[in-house]
């Protein structure tokens, strides 16, 4: 099924504040997230899972990170021989990923796949190291007929919510401590990465619902990953193994992982 890749990489990385653009920051071995993140692409069409149609790479809208990521793209373009369109971002990660539906639209073309569907796989730039088996379940979920599927990991923490007495949920008054207000039971719940894989049509109209209708899932900031947008539109979204290599580099201690990971012969295994 030709598949479309939509790359998020216009966040500015204010958690690891590296004083860049997080996709721009560069890994141990010379290489910058983004260009991690495109091999790994690769890396799977190579390993024959996914029908790579283009890419589509959200950058930040500030003219020099973009000029510097469109110059990885470029560069990965002519090597790799994989059509790459850039497009800049918006103020949170659900803006970025509506702009770059317009252009994947654009890319996509007209090729129907089964269904007469074009797939989609949206991906952080922030995960640098997903395997080509992950890219492969998502697709074959989409090529079974799902329409929304995520790579998911169990969780090894327990998940509490929590609130402030009288202070509305979420808000930093910084002085009462937090109180536990639920325990969800930590083998109902997984951590859910990226890529995750749609029905083209259907993400571009659950984003449009969700864009129109704030309600439905709290606004831009707190739509925090795309599946989300398809629950709140009734989609049923499917749950396919994620990896521990899919981890997204968020902070410092990230970053040292995924340099050790770098020095290690861990990432040759897969
Ligand atoms: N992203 C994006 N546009 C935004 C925000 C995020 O394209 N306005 C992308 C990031 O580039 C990243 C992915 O979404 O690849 C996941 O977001 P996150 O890890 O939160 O990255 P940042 O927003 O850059 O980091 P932070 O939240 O620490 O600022
Ligand atoms: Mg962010």
């Amino acid at each position: 099924m030709r598949t479309t890749v939509l790359i998020v990489a216009a966040g500015s990385g204010s958690r690891l504040q590296a004083g860049v653009p997080k996709a721009l920051v560069t890994l141990g071995d010379g290489n910058t997230m983004l260009e991690h993140c495109l091999d790994s692409v690769v890396a799977a069409r190579d390993a024959g899972v996914v029908e790579l149609n283009a890419i589509a790479v959200v950058v930040p809208g500030d003219p020099d990170a973009a000029a510097s990521l469109e110059a990885v793209c470029r560069a990965f373009a002519a090597r790799s021989a994989v059509p790459v369109q850039t497009v800049p971002g918006g103020a949170e990660r659900a803006d970025s990923v509506r702009a770059g539906l317009a252009a994947v639209r654009g890319l996509a073309g007209t090729a129907g796949g089964p269904f007469g569907r074009h797939a989609l796989l949206v991906h952080d730039a922030a995960r640098p190291f997903v395997p080509p088996a992950v890219f492969g379940a998502v697709v074959a979920a989409l090529e079974s007929g799902t329409v929304a599927v995520v790579p998911g990991v169990e969780v090894v923490d327990t998940i509490k919510s929590v609130a402030r007495a009288g202070a509305e949920p979420g808000a930093d008054d910084g002085a009462a401590p937090e109180e536990v207000t639920g325990t969800l039971q930590r083998t109902q719940l997984r951590a859910v990465q990226t890529p995750q894989g749609f029905d083209l049509t259907s993400l571009e109209a659950a984003h449009r619902r969700a864009e129109e209708d704030a309600g439905l899932t709290g606004g831009a900031a707190a739509l925090t990953d795309d599946a989300m947008a398809m629950e709140a539109a009734g989609h049923r979204v499917g749950v396919v193994a994620g990896d521990p290599l899919g981890f997204k580099i968020t902070t410092q201690l990230d970053l040292i992982l995924a340099n050790a990971l770098l020095a290690s012969t861990t990432l040759e295994h897969h």
